[in-house]
């Protein structure tokens, strides 16, 4: 036996793991690459500060390492901390009303056009302070958490006023600096066209490129810059003129694209080299064509379409042969998908699209993590990447995608440090 003193010491050792499983690299994956990940049986990771030193199997990294504290994961399995890549996370109420019509009949669209939706929304997050906005945010982030989310892209977009823009962003801010989830912020500010501006929307896309954009890149409130190009709402026209904006104040693009029509938007967002293309329920054969060419992360929710009793659904598997590197996201919002559970997702990516385990594990964690320009830093288990994992209550990373309903998160570790931890013996 090695003596102590020729032992490494380090933070903390992740052990006890049935298995280890995660994609590796720093660059998304796709095509053949996707559902290629790394399983190490009984595999653990050593941590110093923030960072991963090593993963591998456990008798290694107990033969190299003196840890000062273990995390035992009893059995379970370790995986990176997931990555959701689209969600609208900064709103007051919610719409259950609406969920129930659309089980009559009644379609989005129609809701939209008679002033619920994300108008509905709107109203309510205009009538909130920030502070009660801050209260109803940390309790969604702790639930966040919970589920096994560690980094979390979050949208503005229920505001649509200069002032209930900025009201929205800056509660992320300040949420992002009082819990662990880290937040990507992004402005959604071409959500819709809000009611006082009706059949002006020239003027407001105007007051989007002229007055929001600016403040919100001079108090860097927001990385990314998203709209919902549809029909009803931004046009490819419209959408572009936003964009070249945002990209000259340094943001970088996300975009509902070809959600409820085939309008384009896959397209533009490979002319204007987005970071992301997200939905893609309506998607043509050269806008997979022209993401592929620019090698844009499509961002895929596939709750949103069952949500919305939506026939048509994203042609994952056809993106995939393309050579394409899917991430999967919830979409969490209190419209077309009321749900924050990522892990909740895989399974549909799975039943939905045909996603192999694996490929929906690196679409979860890597592929995610890429498309919010952090692919050096999280979305793998990999010696210098920060310590971001999750200890799941599951035999192998197998049952990520097979079983349903369950939280099997037993333990969280952001940069490092276990910020959560259940009893496993208080759920028996
Ligand atoms: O991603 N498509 C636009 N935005 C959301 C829905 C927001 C809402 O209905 O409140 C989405 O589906
Ligand atoms: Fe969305």
């Amino acid at each position: 036996m090695a003596s102590p003193s020729r032992l490494v010491p380090i933070d903390l050792l992740v052990a006890g793991a049935a298995e280890l499983a995660t994609p590796e690299g720093r660059a998304a994956r796709g095509g053949a690459e996707l559902g290629k990940i790394k399983v190490v049986p009984r595999g653990a990771v050593a941590i110093r500060a923030e960072r991963i030193v090593a993963v591998g199997p456990e008798a290694e990294l107990r033969a190299a390492f003196e840890p000062a504290a273990t995390l035992d994961a009893r059995g379970g399995t370790l995986v990176p901390g997931f990555v959701d890549a689209h969600t609208h996370p900064v709103f007051a109420g919610t719409r259950e009303e609406e969920f129930e019509q659309r089980t009559q009949g009644r379609t989005y669209l129609e809701i939209a056009q008679a002033g619920g939706g994300i108008l509905a929304s709107v109203r309510a997050v205009r009538a909130t302070s920030a502070e009660q906005l801050l209260v109803t945010l940390l309790v969604r982030l702790g639930r966040f958490l919970e589920v096994g989310t560690t980094t979390l892209e979050a949208k503005s977009g229920y505001g649509l006023s200069l002032a209930d823009e900025l009201k929205s962003l800056e509660v992320l801010a300040e949420a992002g600096r009082r819990q662990p989830v880290e937040i990507v912020p992004t402005f959604l500010g071409a959500h819709e066209i809000p009611p006082e501006f009706r059949g002006r929307k020239a003027d407001y896309v105007a007051l989007l490129c002229d007055e929001m954009l600016p403040r919100i890149a001079e108090q860097h409130l927001a990385e990314y810059c998203d709209a919902f190009a549809e029909a009803h709402t931004f046009d490819l026209a419209d959408t572009r003129r936003l964009f070249e904006r945002a990209r000259e104040l340094g943001l970088g693009l996300r975009l509902h694209a070809d959600q409820l029509s085939a309008l384009g938007g896959a397209e533009l967002a490979a002319e204007l080299s987005a970071a992301s293309a997200d939905h893609l329920e309506h998607v043509s054969a050269s806008g997979i064509a022209a993401l592929a060419r620019a090698g844009i992360v499509p961002v895929l929710c596939p709750l949103v379409p069952l949500y919305l009793r939506q026939e048509r659904e994203a042609p994952a598997r056809r993106m995939i042969e393309a050579g394409l590197a899917p991430a999967l996201a919830t979409d969490f919002n209190p419209g077309s998908c009321y749900l924050q559970s990522l892990r909740e997702v895989l399974p549909w990516g799975a039943l939905r699209y045909r996603m192999s385990v694996a490929e929906c594990l690196t679409a979860a964690t890597l592929n995610a993590a890429c498309s919010l320009g952090r692919g050096h830093e999280i979305g793998s288990l990999e010696a210098e990447k920060r310590a971001d994992l999750v200890v799941l209550d599951l035999p192998n990373h197998r049952h990520l995608c097979y079983e349903l309903g369950r939280n099997p998160v037993r333990a969280v570790v952001v940069r490092g440090r276990v910020v959560l931890e259940r009893d496993p013996l208080a759920r028996r």
